[in-house]
């Protein structure tokens, strides 16, 4: 595995692989890798010559009261990961190299951020999409492959894809989860022990709305009503929001006939924890978006 900390190696070693025609997956990560960020390479792997990934806590996409100093790192541990899984190539940049001077240009979004963590945190998909856009500028994928936990941010990538055509094809895949449900997340290593027991309620609130969407309710604010209930008995933490919107244009619906998100975020402690189910009209789960 190559491990690659400068733009102007990065895109030497892109442009070797371009001249041989190689097909370059791509994952996007800020670290600390778990199973979800693993499930995306071994995806990768399998369906591109070359795998790139990125590591990089990307400054730009944290408001001044988040966790940026504090984000986890561990990075011997990722380095090892990659390697295992089969990483052709490890891009590891620091800020100064990402961001010499303070960006002139910044991506903004119009739409798809008014709701849900968009709506929470501003500022933050135009730090996504304006690091995104520069990663896919150096890496230039055939596939990107995003993890379904975060759902908002496949949903604009995919409006940044579009509007902007890149050549690439956006590949989203299901969160993974612990035994018990909870999804997995570099974050859950805020939660106390209490809170850990507490978070599971998340999914489970999340399924108590699927299983009424299931048994043929149709009412977006039934279906909320119940997640919201379920996560309340259950935790220590607030609530920050239980939403269901059309998918991926994340809009308002009245009544549930197309493919939509449940999603919640909840603030513990020293953690915010968002989960969501992407659902088609019938409540079954939609596995891959692409
Ligand atoms: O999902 C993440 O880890 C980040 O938002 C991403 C896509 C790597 C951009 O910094």
């Amino acid at each position: 595995m190559k491990v690659i900390r400068t733009i102007d190696a990065i895109k030497k070693v892109i442009q070797d692989y371009k001249a041989q025609n190689k097909q370059i997956g791509f994952v996007a990560t800020m670290g600390f890798l778990h199973d979800g960020h693993l499930q995306l390479m071994r995806a990768a792997k399998q369906e591109n010559d070359i795998v790139v990934a990125s590591i990089f806590v990307n400054p730009l996409q944290f408001g001044p009261n988040e966790d940026f100093e504090k984000y986890p790192r561990n990075e011997q541990k990722d380095t090892q990961l990659a390697e295992e899984v089969g990483i052709d190539v490890l891009f590891m940049p620091t800020a100064e190299e990402m961001y010499p001077q303070p960006m002139i240009i910044q991506m903004g979004i119009t739409r798809r951020v008014d709701v849900l963590c968009g709506r929470s945190r501003p500022g933050h998909f135009d730090g996504v999409l304006t690091v995104v856009t520069k990663l896919f500028h150096l890496i230039q994928p055939t596939k990107a492959y995003f993890g379904l936990k975060d759902a908002q941010q496949v949903a604009v990538i995919d409006a940044l894809i579009q509007d902007l055509n890149f050549p690439i094809a956006l590949v989203g895949l299901p969160t993974v989860r612990e035994a018990d449900g909870l999804a997995k997340s570099s974050r859950n290593v805020y939660l106390s022990e209490t809170e850990r027991k507490e978070a599971v309620s998340l999914s489970k609130g999340l399924q108590a709305g699927k299983q009424l969407l299931l048994s043929g309710e149709r009412d977006p604010q039934r279906i909320i009503d119940e997640v919201t209930k379920t996560i309340e008995l259950n935790i220590s933490g607030r609530i920050d929001y239980v939403e269901l919107l059309s998918y991926p244009s994340l809009e308002q619906v009245t009544s549930v006939d197309q493919p939509i998100i449940l999603a919640t975020a909840v603030f513990f402690e020293h953690a915010r924890l968002i989960d969501n189910l992407l659902l088609d009209e019938n409540g079954s789960l939609i596995t891959r978006y692409n």
